[in-house]
Formats: C-alpha cells, structure tokens, sequence
C-alpha cells in the first residue's frame, strides 16, 4: 500500500519505518529540513533502539522515502498519517494548530480519494475538526477519516509496533476500517517476514477493535490515565508502607498475582515522567473539565506523581540534614531506560530542588541523556560513569533504572563517596545487602529503609 506518515516524531519515524518494513511504500514528511536532512543521511534524531537499522535498509532497499513536501505525500499516497506534535498548551490542552496546518495543506492537494489517519494523540472529537476542514475546503474530493491511537512504549517502539497488545481503530464508514485491516493484516497475523518479529507464542491473532472515532479517541486517554493513575496508586500505597513497616515490592507482588490487577505498573518510585504519560494525563483533565466533569481522581493521581520528587529530597535531608553546600551524585536522568529523553524526566524537578536547597554541586551521570539533559539543566557537572558521580560526593540519588546501575562494585562506590549515604528512587538494591556493607541505604517505600 502508498502511505504518507506526515511527522518524522517518535511516533511518525516509527510508523513510517515499521509500515515500509513489512513491505509497504512510505513516504514521511516532515516540515524541518534540517531534521529530513539528517534522517536521509542515516542519523536518527531519537534514540530508539532498532530504529537507525531500520530506517537504513527500508531506504536502502526503496520503500521508505524522506520528503519536506506534503503535497508530494498527498499526491502519492492513498493512506495518510498524521503524526504530529500536540505539545500542551499553557492551560494544559493540546495544541493542535499543527494537526489543523497540516490538514489544511492534505485537503490543498487532494486529487482523489484520500483516507486520513489520526495517530498523533488528539483530544476526543480532534476527528470531527478535521473532517470539519476538509468540508470548509472548497477541494470537495471524497475522503474518509480514521482514528489509529499508537500506544508503543519508548525505548520498545519499534518491537511494540511490530508486536502489538491490541490495535485499535475508530472509523465512521466500513471502507475505511477495510484499508486499515488490509494494512495491518500481516500484524494481526504475525506473518511478516522480519527479524524484529517476536514469534507468538501462540498463533493467535494481535486482537484487532473497530470503533467509532471518540470511542478511539478516548481508549488513548484512558489507557494512559490509567496506567497513570495505577502508578500513582502504588506509589501512595509507598507511602503507607514507609509508616508501618511493610514492604511495597512484596505488597505489589502480592496484588499482583490477581489476574484482574496486573502486576505491571506496580512499580513505586520517584514517578512517572516523559511526554506521554504527564501530558496525556493533563490533557484528559481538561477534556473532563470541558464536558463538564471534574475528573478528579486523575487531578489526584497527577498530584501524587508532583509529590514524588520532593519526597526523594527530603529522605536525602533525612539522611545528610542540611543540603547547603554539599556535593550530590545523581545516577540516571531519562526519564525511564533504554531513551535520551528528558522531556517532564522527574530528574529534572529533584536536580531542581537540590539546587534550591543550595546544593553546591551536582555530579551527574547517564548512559545516554547527557546531550538532552544540558537543554533542560544548568549548572551541572557531567560525569562518565557512576564512579565519578560518587567520588568525592555526600550522597548518591538513583533517579532511573539503567541496568549497569544494578551491578555497580558497590563497595567501590563506598569507598568514594565522601559519607556512605544512597538514597534510591527506583528500588534496585536490597535494603539488607546495603545495611550490611555499611551504606546509610533510603529506598522507596520499603519499611524504614
Ligand atoms: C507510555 C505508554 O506505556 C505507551 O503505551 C504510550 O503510548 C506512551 O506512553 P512511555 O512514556 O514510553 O510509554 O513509558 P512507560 O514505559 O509507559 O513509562 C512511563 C513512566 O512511568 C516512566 O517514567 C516510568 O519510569 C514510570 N513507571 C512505569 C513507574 O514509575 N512505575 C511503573 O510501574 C511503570
């Protein structure tokens, strides 16, 4: 099939590299030349795993194209993706005036039939605005307009692409679901011939939801409110653990078990961050607010999550008491693994308030999130390994959860900091373990650790 992937994002670059990879022809547009530049020359502007081999041999072998021109995307393909962004806007709504541009440049350019993808997260009846534009155009060539919500993870976006829980489209005709079908079929089959597929464990089909377009619309929103609203859960259930004695992980574990909790997103710590979760989260707020319903049990799960870098600091000023002056380690600065972003990365909001404190210096270090974290922090010392971070520091805060962390020569690290004091945002050591090598060990929600 011709498609047209309009926003070379996360998502757009992942769409239009996936699509072409299971044999499809893609064209993806973006209006940054300079960024269209790069991607043809075979440099990624993400860190995405997979991605950059991805990209090269679909070019490489002609079916993954690179275009600045949306008319050229309009005109050659039959299926068009919008991929933009949706930043948040001041009062936490999406703003979607570059979704509204681009619609007005398609409807421009439409020759003949034309079938209109919404991918880009969008607030509920996005796609009634859109359909709205292309009536007030006077082009009156016949079109449909579907929902496709993309729900891939960083750092797995490629491999959650290719290997789907579910795919969901909303459409208001039949012709339309029917493209979208055809499209996904070698998906939902499991039957593209790629490495990147995971062979399923059984043969059963990627389950496939055809539905009308707000119900697409808000089955985005509310999986990640929900998912959200899950980790705020677990982390006020941290807290609760701290004041008693229990232990969250094996509390977790034990909710877990049941089928019908899930023990996924259970995982308590400093919070949730990136640009899904946090902005999607807000903007379900307003959309609520909108309709006229107070979604408060969102409003509640947001501010357990603005809680939670505060409370990191202050089990450092439980451990050192006064922060003035004093050299801070700080080990991890994604927002999660396996990604360079930093965007609403709760690292951003501790480093922030250590330096409030009068934290004299931050030694930070990440595998990956160096070059973006310079963008969203000043005064910093970058270091290149955990080592550093600790050598000469009067603490060391774990905010992300990158695996060589876990297997640091800790007695090393001991030996380096100036006082023996680890505070863990994400859990990854044995409060035992650290008591008995003599570290001043504060975890999140484990008893008294
Ligand atoms: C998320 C959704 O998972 C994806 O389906 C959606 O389309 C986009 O948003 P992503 O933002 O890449 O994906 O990250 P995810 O792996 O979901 O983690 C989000 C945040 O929650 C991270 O900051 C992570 O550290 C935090 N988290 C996750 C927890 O604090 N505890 C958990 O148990 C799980």
């Amino acid at each position: 099939m011709k498609l047209c992937i309009i926003g070379t994002g996360h998502v757009g670059l992942v769409t239009g590299a996936c699509f072409a990879e299971i044999g499809n022809q893609v064209i993806c547009v973006d209006n940054d030349e300079e960024k269209i530049k790069m991607i043809k020359r075979g440099r990624m502007p993400i860190y995405e795993p997979e991605l950059e081999e991805l990209v090269k041999r679909n070019a490489g072998e002609g079916r993954l194209f690179f275009s600045t021109s949306i008319a050229e995307g309009t005109r050659k393909s039959r299926v068009i993706f919008i991929a933009v962004g949706t930043p948040p806007k001041e009062n936490g709504e999406a703003d979607l005036s570059s979704v509204e541009k681009v619609c007005r440049e398609i409807v421009r350019n439409m020759k003949d039939y034309r079938l209109i993808v919404e991918k880009s997260t969008v607030p509920v009846q996005t796609g009634q605005w859109i359909k709205h534009i292309f009536r007030l155009s006077n082009n009156h060539v016949d079109f449909d307009i579907a929902s496709n919500p993309e729900f891939l993870r960083e750092g797995s976006a490629v491999r959650d692409f290719l290997n789907p829980d579910r795919i969901v489209i909303g459409v208001e005709r039949e012709r339309a679901a029917e493209i979208l079908r055809q499209l996904y079929q070698p998906i939902i089959n499991r039957e593209f011939n790629s490495d990147l597929r995971i062979p399923a464990s059984s043969s059963d089909p990627v389950p496939l939801l055809v539905t009308d377009i707000q119900s697409s619309e808000i089955i985005k929103h509310a999986s990640n409110s929900f998912l959200a609203t899950k980790i705020s859960f677990i982390n006020a259930v941290a807290d609760l653990c701290e004041r008693t004695g229990a232990d969250v992980e094996k509390v977790a574990e034990g909710m877990g078990h049941d089928p019908r909790i899930g023990s996924s997103f259970l995982k308590a710590g400093v919070g949730f961050g990136g640009f899904c979760f946090p902005k999607d989260l807000q903007a379900f707020i307003r959309i609520a607010e909108k309709l006229n319903y107070d979604f408060t049990l969102l409003k509640e799960a947001q501010r357990i999550n603005k809680e939670r870098p505060r409370q990191l600091v202050r089990k450092l000023e439980e451990a050192l008491w006064i922060l003035k002056d004093k050299t801070i380690g700080v080990l991890g600065l994604s927002f999660k693994p396996y990604t360079d972003d930093m965007r609403f990365a709760p690292s951003i909001e501790v480093i922030k308030l250590l330096q409030k404190e009068g934290a004299k210096v931050i030694k930070a270090y990440d595998p990956v999130a160096t070059p973006n974290a310079k963008l969203f922090l000043n005064n910093i010392e970058y270091v290149s390994s955990p080592y550093e971070a600790a050598s000469g520091s009067d603490a060391l805060v774990i905010i992300t959860e990158w695996e060589e962390f876990r297997n640091l020569d800790l007695e090393k690290i001991k030996g380096l900091l100036e006082t023996p004091v680890i505070v863990d945002g994400r859990n990854i050591y044995d409060p035992r373990e650290m008591q008995k090598l003599g570290f001043i060990y504060k975890s999140i929600g484990r008893g008294s650790s």
